[in-house]
């Protein structure tokens, strides 16, 4: 026998106001032709004036525990995902906590920029398998558009706002392939490489927000080594093969990435749930936006086998297989 978490309930939630790439144009010297040919985004939400990461992940965590058709106060913990939370302290987590009405467990935020929705499910997971919580919300959420250079054309084009929400339950399965919910994780980091991707600023180094930094090429380069890698050791870790995977959730970063990596790992493209053409990169929300979206319109179906991806600013990187 063997403990899992099951994921028994996905939301998501998009700010109101869409920023398409003929707007950006309008902003800086870019063009509709070049977003998508580079990147595949068309659009990108902006969350509101006032509009803070806790409200966008709230909004993704009710509907999360209406689709599990759980209420609020059956959460043993929160974990949000956040690179961009809506203080220096305390942790979104406990905003979010508060705004649900929950008054008990643990709360607490997790950055590992992109790759963070796939760091916080694991450390849930850990948590439900070792039997320290029953219920768990694991939440992305995130502002990219206040840590973003609005005149930096090389970065500006590429981010936007939105949060996603899963709720885990745990169950008892027979520890094999076969079992239902979480059936491993994997994760990675590599700190040598802060300079290609990280914020200039911070509450101890120069005690402003600062703004998104990245060498595009090199992250690029990166990015679809590691990911085939660990997706590489999450397959073999669960005795599949490409053929197992009914559905890829990737981090949604750059279509280009997205398509060259399940090319490396002989994945179908009509096997990758894409949402980057009108969310682009929201770094640790991107996965459970995608993931609720391709739940919601029935596409992922019960006993089905998912594989979660990201990379992210560290660097790190993770990824994730599900049976759902
Ligand atoms: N519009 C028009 N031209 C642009 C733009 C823009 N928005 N941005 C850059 N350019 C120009 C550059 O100035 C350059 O011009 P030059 O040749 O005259 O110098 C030219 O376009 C080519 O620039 P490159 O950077 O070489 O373009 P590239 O093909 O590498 O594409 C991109 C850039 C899209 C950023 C790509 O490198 C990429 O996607 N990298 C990965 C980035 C990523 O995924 N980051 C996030 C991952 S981790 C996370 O999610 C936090």
């Amino acid at each position: 026998m063997a403990r899992r978490s099951a994921l028994v309930g996905c939301g998501a939630y998009l700010p109101e106001r869409v920023l398409t790439n003929q707007d950006l144009a309008k902003m800086v010297d870019t063009s509709d032709e070049w977003i998508v040919q580079r990147t595949g985004i068309k659009l990108r939400h902006i969350a509101a004036e006032g509009q803070v990461t806790s409200d966008l992940a709230v909004a993704a965590a009710e509907r999360a525990l209406a689709s599990a058709g759980m209420k609020a106060d059956e959460i043993d913990m929160i974990v949000v995902a956040t690179a961009t939370p809506d203080q220096t302290f305390p942790a979104t987590a406990t905003r979010v906590q508060a705004k649900l009405g929950i008054t008990r467990g643990a709360a607490f935020d997790v950055q590992a920029v992109c790759s963070g929705f796939v760091y916080g499910l694991n450390i849930a997971d850990n948590f439900i398998r070792l039997g320290q919580a029953q219920t768990a919300l694991v939440i992305g959420a995130e502002t990219f558009s206040r840590i973003l250079d609005w005149t930096d054309r090389s970065t500006c084009v590429l981010f936007g706002d939105g949060a996603g929400a899963v709720v885990l339950r745990g169950i008892e399965g027979e520890g094999t392939n076969r079992d239902r919910g979480i059936l491993s994780c994997h994760l990675h980091s590599d700190g040598r490489q802060h300079d290609l991707l990280y914020v200039d600023g911070g509450p101890s180094s120069t005690m402003t927000t600062g703004h998104v930094r990245m060498e595009g090429k090199e992250v690029f380069r990166h990015a679809v080594t590691n990911l085939t890698d660990v997706v590489a050791e999450a397959l073999t870790a669960n005795g599949f093969g490409p053929g197992d995977i009914d559905w890829v959730v990737p981090h949604q970063a750059n279509l280009r990435i997205i398509e060259g990596t399940a090319r490396k790992l002989q994945l179908p493209a009509s096997k990758v749930v894409v949402t980057i053409d009108k969310h682009a990169n929201t770094s640790a929300a991107s996965i459970p936006l995608a993931l609720s979206e391709a739940v919601g319109d029935g596409r992922i179906k019960p006993g089905q086998v998912v594989l979660l991806e990201a990379m992210g600013g560290g660097f790190t990187w993770a990824a994730s297989i599900v049976r759902w």
